[in-house]
């Protein structure tokens, strides 16, 4: 049956040219202006940021790194979701992590990286725990924009030590106790919230990404089980390291649990402090209600335990089964759907958190199978899967060992290995869904290299640019598939790549999507489509190969349907002597895009990748991130040799920041 695409749709600006200076370029006519950077006061008595390292209290400041964010709508009693509501509204924002420390201290950090073995000092540990996890700020129109409300009693941080209650089928497994919770009902923190979503009862949910390279393991970590050993290899706890900040090494200002938590060590000398577990009880959708401050935070293991970028719903239909897809960030790993055992009723639209312990507790999580034809399946991560329950790999005990093992489950079930699963959506004009593929770039494991091409990740490439042999899926793509009779909950789709990430001059074998100067993009990482304007599709990169000709960028997108297109045939440009990239391979490829359907809309400043994006529901107002300017010069002393300064300019040191965009004439944005 043929899908219906939003054909009409013609954009109102002209695209901006790729760019590589430190601004943020947006269309004639449209102005950007920065409402919420890091380490602004979110509470009206706290000092403005100096932006010298010497600022603490990240408890009352915006966090770090912003990532994914959500506008929630508030009702006119101020104490609830409107979803119409383009007056008053909630932003909850992730922060992703906190690790140009050289913007963040007075001069960089001590004792710092996975390396060292020295006690850190306990106040550069604070604040860089404290920059994790989660903003919450009240905003109200003002005008044609919006400014921040820094009195409201909804502002608030959640952040890597904020007290989570565990949820679904791992609590109380013995998995998941710590000497915190030994009865393994709750966590400290939140990590690396990465990509987000929202329910239909209006709370947010955030992606716990890179996770994994947190912990402290010691060179003597050597008491553990087989099945231990196995899942900690899966999940990238390989050998001995302190972990990405060395943060279990406070120094005897900070020498309690608070810090120890983070040495997941299992080691005779060790029992008394147990948090050999605490690793498990990171990996998960978190979700957190903005409108009840006092709600509990709740992690939702029942939909599985991985590098979780966001958590995306399908349009809820009353009386059918909620679903909700998920991408696993790392290379070669899978995408996720989980369908929830109850069925939808419209009336809890308005039960808040509540709901959330009726809907994603209890439910079944698939793994995507992508078939060489165009065709594909969801593989259930149960022990009722004969390919999980007799899986020869690993002796999986319970549910609660399936989710927390979500990545061997998948494994077991044979999922499609993907190119870096992102960001994805649902496009609420089809009902079809998105994910971006970011890229798939390794000389050890990149796509083609070690991972055989298939007809869903199609693409082999090998260039050295200076010192670097970059190798694999160098510009990414974006797959969508639409699922059998579209219904969300079914158990096959068909699927095509809508959109090839490349160079416009590439030549056509790498510019399979016919891209121009106009929208010439690599490494699409944040989509987002328009619920304001259904059709309308936001495309975010975060890019490591084209950054010698553009910063990051964002495009405005009109994408058809799945089979829109052709198939073609991929000739993969470099046979390197391990790899089996010596094949062509082909795929399904959608329409051609130009200008017309797919055109550069903002491009950021240096060093920064462009991800996170919201809007106003009358479609007049959007919200963007900007993450990490200038992140490459951080251990730089210098100021006249960051690369980048936004936003503040001068020589100050570069920020994160939520940038509001509208139009001049107050039209909304893109269409
Ligand atoms: Fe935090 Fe996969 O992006
Ligand atoms: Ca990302
Ligand atoms: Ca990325
Ligand atoms: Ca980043």
């Amino acid at each position: 049956k043929a899908a219906k695409a939003a054909t009409n749709l013609r954009f109102n600006f002209s695209p901006v040219a790729k760019s590589t200076t430190d601004t943020l370029v947006v269309p004639e006519g449209y102005t950007a202006r920065v409402l919420l950077a890091t380490g602004d006061p979110i509470k009206s008595n706290v000092t403005p940021y100096k932006n010298d390292g010497t600022d603490n209290d990240f408890e009352v400041r915006a966090g770090d790194h912003h990532d994914a964010m959500q506008y929630f709508g508030m009702n006119r009693a101020g104490n609830g979701w409107d979803p119409n509501s383009s007056d008053r509204a909630l932003l909850c924002i992730n922060n992703e992590v906190c690790e140009d420390l050289g913007f963040v201290h007075p001069s960089g950090p001590t004792n710092y990286g996975p390396e060292s073995t020295e006690a850190r000092p306990a106040i550069e540990i604070d604040k860089e725990v404290a920059a994790h996890g989660v903003t919450i700020v009240e905003i109200a129109k003002q005008g044609s924009t919006y400014d921040l409300n820094r009195d409201s009693r909804f502002n608030r941080r959640i952040t890597a030590t904020t007290t989570f209650e565990l949820a679904g089928p791992a609590r109380r497994s013995p998995m998941m106790a710590t000497a915190f919770s030994p009865s393994g009902q709750q966590t400290r923190g939140t990590l690396n919230n990465c990509g987000h979503g929202y329910t239909p009862w209006g709370t947010f949910l955030s992606g716990e990404e890179n996770w994994a390279g947190y912990f402290n393991r010691r060179e003597d970590d050597a008491v553990r089980t087989a099945k231990e050993v196995a899942a900690f290899k899966r999940y990238g706890i390989g050998g001995a390291t302190s972990g990405r900040y060395n943060w279990s090494r406070a120094d005897a200002t900070g020498n309690t649990d608070l810090y120890k938590r983070w040495d997941v060590s299992k080691t005779a000398s060790r029992a008394e402090q147990d948090f050999r577990n605490v690793a498990n009880t990171f990996g998960w959708v978190v979700e957190i209600d903005p409108f009840n401050p006092n709600a509990t935070t709740k992690k939702r293991t029942a939909l599985g335990r991985f590098a979780h970028e966001g958590c995306w719903s399908a349009t809820p239909v009353a009386g059918q089964p909620l679903v909700f897809y998920m991408g696993d960030d790392a290379r070669n790993e899978y995408i996720y759907k989980f369908v929830t055992a109850a069925a939808w009723e419209p009336r809890d639209a308005n039960r808040g958190a509540v709901a959330g312990d009726k809907y994603l507790d209890e439910g079944t999580l698939y793994a995507a199978k992508f078939n060489d034809d165009g065709t594909g399946e969801w593989l259930p991560l149960t022990l009722d899967n004969p390919n999980i329950a007799n899986y020869a790999s690993y002796d999986f005990a319970d549910q609660a060992d399936v989710v927390i093992n979500a990545r061997i489950a998948a494994d077991a079930a044979g999922a499609t290995k993907m190119d870096r699963p992102e960001w994805g959506g649902v496009n609420p004009a089809t009902g079809e869904v998105y994910i971006t593929l970011t890229n798939n770039v390794s000389s050890s494991n990149g796509r083609g290299v070690k991972t055989p091409l298939d007809a869903a990740n199609p693409r082999y490439y090998a260039e050295e640019k200076e010192t670097t042999i970059s190798q694999g899926n160098v510009n990414g793509h974006i797959i969508r598939w639409r699922e059998s009779d579209d219904t969300p909950a079914a158990m096959a789709f068909n699927w095509d790549v809508y959109l090839f990430g490349a160079q416009a001059d590439a030549g056509e074998n790498i510019n399979l999507s016919g891209l121009t100067a106009e929208n010439d993009f690599s490494s699409p990482d944040g989509i987002w489509f328009s619920q304001a304007t259904p059709g309308l599709l936001w495309v975010q990169t975060d890019d490591g190969y084209y950054t010698d000709a553009t910063n990051c960028m964002m495009l405005a997108a009109l994408p058809g349907a799945v089979g829109d297109g052709e198939s073609k045939m991929v000739t993969n440009k470099a046979v390197p002597s391990n790899a089996n990239a010596d094949q062509q391979v082909k795929t399904y490829v959608g329409q051609a895009a130009s200008p017309t359907v797919l055109s550069r809309f903002l491009v950021g400043p240096r060093d920064c990748e462009v991800t996170g994006i919201t809007e106003s529901p009358d479609g007049k107002v959007i919200f963007v991130n900007i993450q990490h300017p200038g992140e490459s010069s951080e251990s730089v002393t210098d100021p006249a040799q960051f690369t980048s300064h936004w936003p503040d300019g001068g020589t100050a040191r570069p920020r994160s920041a939520t940038v509001v965009i509208t139009r001049n004439d107050g039209g909304k944005i893109a269409v």
